[in-house]
């Protein structure tokens, strides 16, 4: 029960490893605000994980949606003590054919979304003066270009250098900032992601996924339950002198 009494916020909590994340605090006694643009699924899991866990409609890409959240948070709960900034989309095209589009939609959620979710739960947490803990989702894609993902690698990228600005900024008012970088992970952004490497590298369906699987040095993709206990760790007080870090949580696909 290291999270005891805590309440967390986390975008894009209604499935894959937002919704694991969300179940792995409530364990440890938390209880969660499950954040999403998909309304119903995000209040199935909050229903799902309990111990007081509620749901909230957010769209990252939109500042008044991130001020109402906050503030529904603030009311319900008195407060913010945790934030997994989770929500992200997927996008690729070779370099000749990305638009402009796609850029502006990887980078307002993955980008612009998690900057300014980040910036209103820490003016909170401020206000508040009780520290915090902040988690942000970037991925094994920000470490390292590649030849067909430049958009969302670039978006990923940028989510550690915001993690460690704002780790660097924050320290001072007890607010620890860091990361985690997942590998390839099975949930249902992979099922865009294999149907576009199939697209763009003629695969068969599946392939791709199974390809990334077997190169994993563990051995296998990684099951959603396998991005949690880095999750508490950063969020509990045994991890109190990391500050600014993204870890890699990959199975040992990278080393950095
Ligand atoms: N699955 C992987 O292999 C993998 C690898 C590395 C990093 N990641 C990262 O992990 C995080 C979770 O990914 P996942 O695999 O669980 O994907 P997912 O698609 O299952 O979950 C993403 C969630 O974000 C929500 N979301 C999307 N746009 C939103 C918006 N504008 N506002 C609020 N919520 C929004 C979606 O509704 C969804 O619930 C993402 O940041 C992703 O980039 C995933």
């Amino acid at each position: 029960m290291r999270l005891q009494g805590k309440t967390a916020l986390i975008t894009g909590g209604a499935r894959g490893i937002g919704a694991a994340i969300a179940a792995a605090y409530v364990r440890e006694g938390a209880r969660v605000c499950v954040a999403d643009i998909l309304e119903a699924e995000a209040a199935e899991t909050a229903q799902r994980i309990g111990n007081g866990s509620f749901s909230c409609r957010l769209d990252v890409t939109k500042q008044d949606s991130i001020a109402a959240c906050v503030s529904e948070v603030e009311q319900h709960a008195g407060g913010i003590d945790i934030l997994v900034s989770n929500a992200a989309i997927f996008d690729m095209a070779p370099i000749g054919e990305i638009t402009e589009q796609s850029y502006d939609r990887v980078f307002s959620i993955n980008v612009k979304g998690l900057l300014f979710t980040l910036q209103a739960v820490a003016q909170s947490m401020m206000a508040r003066g009780k520290g915090g803990r902040i988690i942000n989702i970037a991925s094994q894609a920000g470490r390292r270009g590649e030849p067909l993902v430049a958009v969302y690698c670039a978006s990923k990228a940028a989510v550690i250098s915001i993690t460690q600005s704002a780790g660097l900024g924050l320290i001072k008012h007890g607010i620890n900032v860091n990361g985690i970088a997942p590998g390839v992970i099975d949930t249902e952004m992979w099922t865009v992601v294999d149907g576009l490497f199939a697209k763009y590298e003629g695969l068969p369906i599946g392939e791709k996924k199974r390809l990334v699987g077997e190169a994993v040095p563990y051995g296998r993709m990684g099951k959603v339950e396998d991005m949690t206990g880095c999750a508490v760790f950063l969020a509990s007080p045994e991890s109190e002198y990391i500050v600014a870090q993204t870890f890699n949580v990959d199975g040992g696909n990278w080393m950095s």
